[in-house]
């Protein structure tokens, strides 16, 4: 009857708090901890002044927080944090996090919203301490911006341990106060997209092959069904389509290839042109006969990122019931070395009747991406956007700071950017000039080559420059996720390990497309 009671008592809760759904077991030795905000006063060094949540805490216990917070330490600067224990009777421990400066803004020079930034980051910073201390409900002040606090949270909160036996405190997280509930849940799910592409994307090689990714996005997108189509093309398929680039990568390995194509229809008039996403899905790049050196080799099982990217933001868009149509392309296969696998010199033919001289096996995103690019023109789409870990010289070139956008289109590239500034997950854009073209079209035996002539200059912009002899649209961009691929601690609320970027940024510029068409 106890149990009775309690079942309904959470049910309730989870009705009306939109907490994250916890069994009723659970909830006997839950251990609940509150995140607070305090900012930076205006043109006062080192004085604060609590958010309205803070100061609502504060009131309700006499001015008690603000008095601790003034005896225990010097003003909390930006993304510090402090816990206070025992001050309340529902949440044992309290984290107070500093937000910086209240009015920070758009940053034209950082190219973010530094507001956004900094309530992610302060945000995170109080969880991780709640979870360290084994708390497992927390509470967070929505800072002013409850869709940036609820991706700090849940962006922070993430850690990959799946094939662990001892795993960390798993928390939930709810809102705490009556602040703005929508924000805070369209927050939760961008943050839970990116989640599921960093998933994917740690998980090891021998776990997310091919197929058993395609098997991973179907489920996650079954209970969207009616709105959704997912069709997992066999090795048949493909070789009846003719994409004999994609087969020349796939073939050096046991693992048979899958090509997955997604269709998210969300528009009212479905007849709507929909905006195609394609995503490289290399599940394990050892580089094939030009064998890659084998330190950090094993982060290569992410080289399926622009794949895990491009179908955790349908995943999500689907969850946000955007107004808009997506078609979903993911070209999913192995690059190995073995008797049957693509030479060096060997030439193949894409699915347009290009020929390709493929004198580096391991420049082989492009070409399982120049199949499927020409494949995606035969639905008409408003916009082509392909994301891939396609180069080593992207990061060689902006680091882990932004995604490189390489775009015949001014509109597309303002659409990406504009985006880009409110998730901070950063866009730069890079060169598409004639100069890289060249490079590659001057080939021995073929049409192409797919390695620029003058070895490892200007990598990026000659990988863009190959993949544009694929494109006839005229609103296309491609995105080099390479540098942006794994997070050491550059980006403080993600935590070390594959950071899932530039999921937040894909779909808020789908949703930008869904509401301003
Ligand atoms: N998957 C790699 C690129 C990469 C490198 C992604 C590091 C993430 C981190 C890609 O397939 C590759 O190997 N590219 C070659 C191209 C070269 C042979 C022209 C590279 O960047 O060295
Ligand atoms: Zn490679
Ligand atoms: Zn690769």
């Amino acid at each position: 009857m106890t149990m009775l009671l309690l079942r309904r008592a959470v049910q309730a809760a989870v009705r009306t708090n939109h907490c994250r759904s916890f069994s009723a077991s659970q909830t006997l030795n839950r251990r609940k901890g509150l995140v607070l905000g305090v900012f930076e006063k205006e043109g006062e060094e080192g004085s604060l002044h609590l958010t309205e949540a803070a100061a609502g805490f504060d009131q309700a216990l006499s001015g008690k927080l603000s008095e601790l917070l003034k005896i225990s330490g010097p003003a909390l600067k930006k993304g510090k944090s402090r816990i206070f224990y025992g001050i309340h009777e529902d949440f044992p421990c309290v984290a107070v996090v500093g937000l910086g400066k209240s009015k920070a803004g758009v940053c034209g020079a950082e190219n973010w919203d530094t507001n956004k930034e900094n309530i992610r980051q302060a945000v995170s910073a109080g969880c991780r301490l709640l979870q360290d201390l084994e708390v497992n409900h927390v509470e967070v002040d929505g800072c002013g911006d409850t869709q940036s606090a609820a991706e700090g949270a849940v962006l922070g909160l993430f850690h990959y341990d799946e094939l662990k036996s001892k795993k960390k405190t798993k928390v939930t997280t709810q809102l705490h106060g009556s602040a703005d509930l929508a924000g805070w849940e369209r927050g939760a799910v961008y943050a839970e997209g990116q989640n599921l592409a960093r998933l994917l994307m740690e998980a090891p090689a021998n776990h997310i092959t091919p197929t058993a990714f395609a098997n991973t996005i179907e489920e996650k997108l079954a209970p969207h069904a009616e709105r959704v189509t997912v069709n997992k093309r066999s090795q048949a398929w493909i070789e009846e389509q003719q994409m004999g680039a994609f087969l020349s990568v796939s073939k050096g390995s046991e693992e048979p290839p899958v090509f997955l194509e997604l269709h998210y229809n969300g528009a009212p008039h479905s007849k709507q042109a929909p905006l195609l996403l394609v995503g490289k899905g290399i599940t394990f790049d050892s580089g094939g006969i030009s064998l890659k050196p084998s330190p950090s080799m094993d982060a290569m099982r992410a080289d399926m990122g622009g794949a895990a990217t491009v179908c955790a933001s349908i995943v999500t868009a689907a969850a946000l019931k955007l107004p808009v149509n997506i078609i979903g392309l993911a070209p999913l296969c192995e690059n190995m070395p073995s008797g049957k696998a693509t030479k060096p010199g060997d030439v193949v033919t894409a699915k347009n009747g290009k020929t390709i001289q493929v004198d580096n096996t391991d420049a082989e995103g492009r070409l399982i991406l120049a199949d499927a690019l020409c494949y995606g023109h035969t639905f008409s789409p408003r916009a082509i956007v392909n994301v891939a870990t396609l180069t080593g010289a992207m990061d060689v070139a902006l680091g882990s700071a932004a995604t490189g956008v390489f775009t015949n289109s001014d509109w597309l590239w303002e659409q990406l950017h504009k985006a880009s500034v409110v998730t901070g997950d950063r866009v730069w854009r890079m060169p598409l000039f004639q100069h890289y073209t060249r490079q590659v079209t001057d080939s021995q035996l073929a049409d192409l080559n797919n390695i620029g002539k003058y070895s490892r200059s200007g990598g990026a912009c000659t990988a863009a420059a190959f993949l544009r002899e694929f494109v006839t649209a005229p609103h296309w961009a491609h995105l080099d996720i390479a540098g942006v691929m794994s997070n050491k601690d550059e980006i403080p609320y993600l935590r070390k390990g594959m950071s899932g970027r530039p999921t937040r940024t894909l779909v808020e510029f789908a949703s930008g497309l869904a509401h301003h068409s």
